[in-house]
């Protein structure tokens, strides 16, 4: 069911791809979805576009469907990026990195005239509460643990993965650290406080100065969030 909603979001902001764009290609299973989307309009529209991936695993797949790849050098202005989430609000406050690509996915969001959001309703709550992923630099992991701790943060925990003992190394080698603040009240600042750590490089707040939109997939079809509105 989940799947079908991650389409049906995935189907909507694809629509707002247009012939020429240069487009910001998300990371998640709901952003691969939008890749879908893409490579059948290429197919059957004869859509040209040209994508940034934001990882390691979105430029595989974009290659697998032969789309058409450049990188931030070639084009730093990008049209769009479409990019999914694991929680956000009404209010259009993100958090992301759950796969691990929030620096990339931050700079690509930076650079888009549009930055739109993907996600299954599920991931909707009424203030973003899940651990926040922070990128850091792997020399510095330790004093910045203690400085979010210092700050606040209720845990903090290094990533790991499977398929590899220790850390997981980002596509940047990087690693992350997962803090949790239980129910953030004001995501702003809590963002502004985490890139301000001395080795910090990146956290997975996204706050509403860079999302345009958010596209969610419901059972009854799209709901489309905008500034702080339903747009659709
Ligand atoms: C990748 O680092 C993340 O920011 C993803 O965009 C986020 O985890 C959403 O992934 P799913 O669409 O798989 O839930």
């Amino acid at each position: 069911m989940k799947d079908r909603l991650k389409r049906i979001a995935a189907e909507s902001a694809a629509e707002l791809v247009q012939d020429g764009d240069v487009v910001g290609l998300g990371t998640g299973t709901t952003a691969r979805h939008v890749l879908q989307v893409l490579r059948e309009r290429v197919e059957k529209e004869g859509l040209r576009i040209t994508g940034i991936p934001t990882s390691a695993d979105t430029r595989i797949l974009a290659v697998k469907l032969g789309l058409r790849l450049s990188t931030l050098e070639e084009h730093p202005e990008l049209d769009i990026a479409i990019d999914g989430a694991d929680q956000l609000t009404r209010r259009l406050e993100l958090i992301k990195g759950g796969g691990g690509a929030l620096l990339r996915e931050k700079v690509v969001a930076n650079c888009a005239k549009r930055f739109v959001v993907v996600a299954d309703e599920s991931k909707l709550v009424e203030r973003l509460k899940m651990p926040v992923p922070v990128e850091v630099l792997p020399f510095a992991w330790k004093p910045v643990e203690l400085a979010l701790r210092e700050m606040g943060a209720l845990d903090v925990r290094l990533r790991t993965g499977s398929g590899k003992a220790g850390p997981v190394m980002t596509d940047n080698g990087n690693y992350i650290l997962d803090a949790s603040f239980g129910e953030i009240e004001k995501p702003e600042r809590l963002e502004a406080e985490l890139r301000d750590i001395t080795g910090v490089l990146e956290c997975g707040i996204f706050c509403p100065a860079i999302v345009g939109e958010v596209h969610l997939g419901t059972r009854h079809g799209p709901r489309v969030l905008g500034q702080g509105r339903e747009v659709k």
